[in-house]
């Protein structure tokens, strides 16, 4: 089957990878916005209106499920995106269960944007899964736009992760969330600054498990599994195809995104 993903940039390259690593005979097609990335700091309005539109474009594109890759998109417009198309919608939301299961010092640590954080979709989910644990809350506001130009362990990218994560790690978590798909690429240094002490939890593997489940309630034949993924931007191209043949590691086909 053909598996629509999409994110406001390459960020939901990190959540393709177990995709494709769970699911390898699925076909996959992703759509980065990065023309307008970051949505962090973008209306609900203007996010739902370019979820909408990608989401139309996959639909165009006979995929028969879509994969939010992108926790602001879903705070944003998961709910405005399954009311306005017919197919099964995947989401991602940070993962606040496993690290409230996983922290021992009852303190956990979330990175995320800050229209994620002040979303009612993480107020709920704070309240439903994490009632009983203390949470450290960051906007991390630059480390999209530090993804997107491929700086991933630079000086600039080092700074701003000490400045957001010290206060966390001095309040004494044990476990860090990574709320916003981008982050997984920024892991070496995370970890760096955090130690091996200190988990750090993304979202992409469970994603997959959920897309799996899914797919197999569809009665839908098997994709060729030699199709080639195929890649959209809305950004630069030349550099869209160097950041996503970077993140995903291999030569990719990178379209240009018309919508
Ligand atoms: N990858 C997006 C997320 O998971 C980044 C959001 C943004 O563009 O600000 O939240």
């Amino acid at each position: 089957m053909t598996v629509g993903v999409f994110d406001s940039g390459i960020g939901g390259l990190s959540v393709l990878k177990h995709l494709k690593k769970q699911l390898p005979d699925e076909h996959f097609i992703y759509v980065a916005d990065s023309y307008n990335a970051p949505y962090g700091n973008k209306s609900e309005a203007f996010i739902k209106q370019r979820c909408l539109g990608i989401c139309r474009f996959l639909l165009e594109q006979q995929v028969s499920v879509i994969v939010v890759a992108c926790n602001t998109a879903t705070a944003a417009a998961v709910k405005t995106i399954r009311e306005s198309i017919d197919i099964p919608v995947v989401a991602i939301e940070p993962a606040l269960k496993p690290a409230s299961l996983k922290t021992r010092t009852g303190k956990v640590g979330v990175l995320a944007t800050a229209s994620t954080l002040q979303s009612q979709q993480y107020l709920k989910l704070v309240s439903r899964y994490a009632d009983n644990v203390s949470c450290f809350e960051q906007a991390a506001h630059g480390l999209v736009e530090q993804v997107e130009a491929g700086r991933l362990d630079d000086e600039e990218t080092y700074r701003l992760l000490r400045q957001y994560m010290q206060p966390m790690l001095q309040q004494g978590v044990d476990s860090i969330v990574l709320g916003c798909t981008h982050y997984p690429f920024l892991l070496n240094a995370i970890q760096n600054i955090a130690g091996e002490s200190v988990a750090i939890i993304d979202t992409g593997s469970a994603v997959a498990e959920q897309l799996k489940r899914i797919l197999s309630q569809l009665d839908k034949p098997l994709q060729n599994s030699a199709q080639e993924h195929v890649y959209y931007s809305s950004g630069d191209i030349m550099h869209a195809q160097k950041m996503i043949e970077l993140l995903v590691g291999q030569r990719v086909k990178v379209k240009a995104l018309a919508v």
